[in-house]
């Protein structure tokens, strides 16, 4: 039991494959029990979205490192969300799509790109109450955490949920094409060199196919709770 209640620095750090439930379990709970919310995977999307705006291929290491120099990435808190901006410019609404996801992910196995903002990530959680998530925030971003969680759900699920959203947002894509990106996405995130998707040891393991949100939320909640 972890008493979040007598820590200056609490984190929870909550890891695992592509829609897996993390960004909605740890916006809950930011905004439910006063964390803020670090969204790492939105860092990766604020690059791709840089990269493509600048014309740059994903396959071009020099170029995206060379980019980064320029780059400055920051958040504007705004009621339970955390607005991302880029060189003052908020991306937040343009970095959801399907094509930003795959060229996020393939960026991410650089490890310039990685140590570029595991530097900003290590920044933000220094002090305060922070839910960070993405794959390697319990192995590699914050493996200090307080509490770590390995949150996953079988394929099919993750798929359905993710086209529910994309529905959500008007972006209408087939099921085929929304299976292929999210489990091209999980081999990459698992066999890449730097920082592979993995399950840490300590990370309290939930998988949510047949859970609800609710349910879900309470099995984290309850580590951060006294008796
Ligand atoms: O979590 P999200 O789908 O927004 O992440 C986009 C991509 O960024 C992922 O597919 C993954 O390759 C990469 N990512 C990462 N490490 C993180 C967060 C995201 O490699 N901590």
């Amino acid at each position: 039991m972890i008493f979040m209640e007598l820590a200056d620095r609490f984190v929870i750090a909550i890891d695992g494959p592509a829609a897996a439930g993390k960004s909605t379990v740890s916006r809950m709970i930011a905004s439910e029990y006063g964390y803020d919310y670090l969204d790492t995977g939105s860092m990766y999307r604020a690059i791709a979205f840089t990269c493509i705006q600048n014309q740059i291929e994903p396959t071009d290491e020099k170029l995206i490192v060379d980019i980064l120099q320029n780059i400055s990435i920051h958040f504007h808190r705004s009621g339970v969300n955390n607005e991302i901006f880029v060189n003052n410019l908020s991306v937040s609404s343009k970095i959801r799509t399907p094509e930003i996801s795959e060229f996020a992910s393939r960026i991410s196995a650089f490890k310039e790109v990685r140590s570029f903002l595991f530097r900003l990530q290590r920044e933000v959680i220094s002090s305060g109450r922070h839910i960070l998530e993405g794959r390697d925030t319990t192995t590699v971003v914050a493996p200090d955490a307080d509490l770590k969680v390995f949150l996953t759900a079988d394929i099919e699920e993750r798929v359905k949920r993710r086209k529910q959203e994309m529905h959500n947002q008007g972006i209408m894509i087939s099921w085929d094409e929304m299976y292929q990106n999210i489990k091209t996405r999980d081999e990459r995130d698992t066999n890449r060199k730097e920082s592979p998707l993995t399950r840490h040891p300590d990370a309290l393991y939930i998988d949510s196919t047949n859970l609800t949100l609710d349910k879900v939320i309470k099995k984290i909640i309850v580590l951060t709770e006294r008796d």
